[in-house]
This record gives C-alpha cells, structure tokens and sequence, in this order.
C-alpha cells in the first residue's frame, strides 16, 4: 500500500513543505461563536471492487469554503476570500495533491480491502482539520470512520483505533503505522499547514465572517398541540453570527415551557430559529417572544402575541422604530410589531437558552 506515499511526499516537500487545504477534516466542535476551525471532509463510497466514488470539501467550522470537483480534479473555491493567503504556488501544490491523493486512496483501499476485512458496499470518512483558540496554541486532528462510526485517529504521531472500533481498526492501525513517510506528512499538514491555512482564511474573510445582520422575527399559530391548547411559534431568521437568545415572555418573566428548535442554516449564510411554547388557549394573551443578539445593539426585539391576528412580525416597523433605552417600557404600544427596548442584553459569555 502506500506506493503513493513517497510521491506525496514529493509532491509536498518539493515546494518547501507546504500547505494543504481542501480535503478532509471534520471538528467535532460545534461552532456556536465564531469560525476558528478549519477542516477537510472526504467521504469516500466503494459499491462493490470496480466502483468508487470520492467527494471532497472544506470548511471553515459550519461555512463550506471549498469544493472539490472530481471531474476536473480542482479545488472550487466558494468564496471570494477561499484562498486566505496562500500564494497560487501554494495552492497549485495543494491542488496536485489532492488530486494524486483523491486518485490514490480508493485505490490503495481496494487493493487492502481483503486484509482489512472492509466488506462491500462501505463508506469511509476523513475529517482532518485544525483549531484555533484565540491566545493559545492550536489544536489538529485527523478522524476516520467506517460505516459511519467511529473507526481510528491520528494522535502524537501515530495511528490509534478508536474505542470500540475492533480488531479491524486495530489492524488497520498497524500496519498504518509502518508507514514512516505518510505520519510525517500528517503531521506537517497539521501542526504546520492547516493553521497557517486558517489564520489566513479568517484573516481574509474577516468582512464576511464579523458581520452583523439583524434578525428579523414573528410569531404564528402553530398545529394544535390538543384540545384548548395552543402551539405559539416564534421565528427568528435572518441573523448572523449565529449565537442568539430567543425566548417566550410574560413581561419579565421567562416562559419555562419555551422548546428551542435548532439553529439553522439560510441559505445567504445567516440563521434561522424556531421558538414554540405550547399554552392553554386561554392564556395566550400577554405572552411575547423576545429575542437578543449582538447586531441588536442591546435592545432586544419583542413580539407580541396577538390572540387576534396571530401573526405579527418586526418586518415593517423593524428600521423605522429605533427605540431609545430610556424609553419606558409601559408606553410601548401592545401591538404587534413593534421594537421594544431593553437594556438587559448582558452577554455572559454567549447565548443563553434558560435556566
Ligand atoms: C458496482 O456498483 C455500481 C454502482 O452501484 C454498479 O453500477 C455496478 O454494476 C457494480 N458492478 C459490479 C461488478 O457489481
Ligand atoms: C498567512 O497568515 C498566517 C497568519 O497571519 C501566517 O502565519 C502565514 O505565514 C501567512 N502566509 C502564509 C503563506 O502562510
């Protein structure tokens, strides 16, 4: 196996031990602050011993950056800034890399499938990337998983099996281990490349990255949850970064019975979230959805349930209000759609869902 590795390893040490992008990582970090990971995902099928197919892509925490077009055997880069600050030398090595590698891997797999006892159809996945903590040094890692479990890691050097993972991923460990080459390789992708690679994405995407986009919220009648019951739901969309406080109120008081979906993705890159807080009918009235994030510069979006007309949103009167924060609360008109105020948008350190 590994008659690719001392190409590879060609390829990479020829231009002064370089850089590598696009392929495979995976954090396991959920990125609710800010992007400061980077990885590389490759997920590789094998249908049966002459068919193959290989996808590669590249993210920068929960934002794809780069594609992989098998056809052409390039890098896509899906942003403007995609190339952080790699030169076009750098990238072109990365580039031929990948594309040596995403050739040579399913082949060297088939060729071991028999030892390694991978039984067909089966699905490989790599995800290797590097994280950056602000201050301190950075952190890599390389995780590979077979039929979508857990299956080996790459750690101080070496190829580890994962907990549970058999006497196949130890196997496999094995005889990994014996190549030299490729362990160094790994390793200088990621100690050196990848957080190279990183700080100069951020860097480059710093506009798109930091920017500040308001929510905009409403509320509508969910599926009835049972007789004389009510499903309230609040939407909150639109809003970017992605950390957010989305809550129903009674006044000041915190509506325990509040469920928080997930947060997800629109498709220009910002958020949405739905909030629904299951009622008896007869006390819907009073309740409000009240939603903090950073762009609201601490006033605090409030949206009113109407028992009438269930459906009031921010949308129109969201630029046109601008609540001032000495604005007493009791005069803001009960009506849907309005801005409220509050100055209680105390961050803590990041969203709070409740407590
Ligand atoms: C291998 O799998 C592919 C994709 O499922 C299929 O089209 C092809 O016929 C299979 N070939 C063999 C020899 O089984
Ligand atoms: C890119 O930026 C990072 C962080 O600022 C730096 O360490 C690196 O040397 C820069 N250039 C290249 C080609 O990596």
């Amino acid at each position: 196996m590994l008659l690719l590795l001392p190409l590879l390893f060609k390829v990479l040490l020829c231009h002064g031990a370089s850089k590598v992008a696009p392929q495979v990582l995976g954090p396991r970090h959920s990125a609710a602050e800010e992007p400061l990971s980077f990885h590389v995902l490759q997920i590789s099928s094998f249908a049966n011993r002459s068919w193959t197919h290989t996808q590669g892509s590249g993210w920068l925490g929960e934002l794809q950056t780069h594609g992989w077009d098998s056809v052409l055997g390039t890098i896509r880069f899906l942003k403007p800034w995609s190339q952080g600050n790699f030169s076009k030398e750098e990238l072109k090595n990365i580039q031929a890399f990948l594309r040596l590698y995403i050739h040579s891997f399913p082949r060297e797999v088939q060729a071991f499938a028999n030892q390694f006892q991978f039984q067909y159809p089966f699905e490989l996945q790599v995800s290797f990337g590097c994280l950056i903590h602000p201050g301190k040094a950075s952190e890599s890692f390389l995780n590979g998983a077979y039929q979508g479990s857990d299956f080996l890691s790459f750690q101080e050097n070496s190829w580890k099996p994962s907990p549970g993972a058999g006497s196949r991923a130890q196997n496999v460990c094995k005889v990994l281990n014996h190549y030299k080459f490729i362990k160094e390789i790994i390793q200088s992708l990621l100690s050196d490349t990848c957080p190279r690679f990183l700080a100069g994405l951020l860097e480059a995407g710093k506009s798109e990255l930091q920017r500040q986009v308001k929510p905009e919220a409403w509320v509508s009648k969910g599926p009835s949850p049972g007789p004389g019951r009510l499903l309230l739901m609040c939407h909150v969309s639109g809003f970017h970064p992605k950390p957010v406080w989305v809550m129903w109120m009674r006044g000041e008081q915190k509506q325990p019975g509040t469920q928080q979906g997930d947060v997800l993705p629109n498709a220009d890159g910002t958020w949405y979230l739905q909030v629904t807080l299951d009622v008896a009918a007869g006390e819907a009235a009073g309740l409000s959805c009240r939603v903090k994030h950073s762009s609201l510069g601490g006033q605090d979006l409030i949206i009113h349930w109407d028992p009438i007309f269930p459906h009031s949103s921010n949308q129109n009167l969201f630029s046109a209000h601008v609540s001032h924060p000495a604005f007493p609360q009791e005069s803001i008109p009960k009506t849907p759609g309005v801005q409220d105020i509050s100055s209680a948008w105390h961050r803590s350190g990041g969203p709070k869902t409740d407590s």
